[in-house]
């Protein structure tokens, strides 16, 4: 995926043009990240040991199976945020009457508004695009009007061997300290990662965290 001549999109319309267009230009199989079993993410989600009736939400969730595995496991309030309408129009065909209370949003991560609290909150590579400090403040903002005190954030991005770029854009890659270091304030309870492979065979190390904010 890399292509180091694309202008990186730091305005939320460009950012919308920008990740429309690789939803479009592209077939699931075409993006690195694609995943048929996000195990990594549900690995964690399962340590969180949630109720089922527990609100979880997915930003910048594109294309990824993780609804439908939730589903499967028997959660019942589902959210899933993209800035892309196209990948979550995907989504919402690929999982069919099963999903049909699920709640999909286009929306800005940067600058999210859902007007209610989830108990768990997950992001796998979307974080580590954020390259500006300013963005990593709006991103902290919209999880903390999002992610209740005491909720659980499921948090994963490139290790410190992965790529440096992602969909042809820079990124930050993080050790699991660097990335803890980015939440103050919340518990670390574990560490994970893997080395992913991208449907063309190639490797991607990321880095992952379960943490819980504080109750107060
Ligand atoms: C590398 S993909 C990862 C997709 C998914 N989380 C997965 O693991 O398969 C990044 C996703 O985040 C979305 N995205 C990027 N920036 C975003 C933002 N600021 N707000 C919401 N979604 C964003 C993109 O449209 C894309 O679907």
């Amino acid at each position: 995926m890399a292509n180091d001549d694309i202008a990186r999109p730091n305005q939320p319309a460009a950012r919308t043009a920008f990740w429309e267009g690789v939803h479009n230009d592209k077939d699931v199989d075409g993006v690195s990240w694609w995943q048929s079993v996000p195990g990594l993410s549900l690995g964690l989600v399962d340590k969180a040991e949630l109720g089922l009736d527990e609100p979880i939400i997915d930003v910048g969730a594109g294309w990824s199976t993780l609804m439908d595995h939730l589903l499967e496991r028997g959660y019942r309030d589902l959210s899933a945020v993209d800035l892309s309408v196209t990948a979550l129009n995907t989504v919402r065909d690929r999982l069919g009457p099963a999903g049909a209370d699920v709640t999909l949003t286009v929306a800005d991560v940067l600058d999210l508004r859902m007007g209610r609290e989830y108990a768990l909150w997950h992001d796998r590579a979307v974080y580590h695009f954020l390259t500006e400090p300013g963005e990593r403040a709006d991103y902290l903002a919209s999880l903390e009007r999002s992610l209740r005190p005491g909720g659980w954030l499921v948090v994963a991005t490139f290790g410190p061997d992965g790529p440096t770029t992602c969909s042809g854009l820079p990124i930050v890659r993080y050790t699991h300290a660097e990335l803890a270091d980015q939440f103050p304030g919340y518990r670390l309870v574990d560490t994970a990662g893997e080395d992913h492979l991208t449907p063309w065979g190639t490797s991607q190390q990321f880095t992952a965290l379960l943490l819980q904010r504080p109750l107060s």
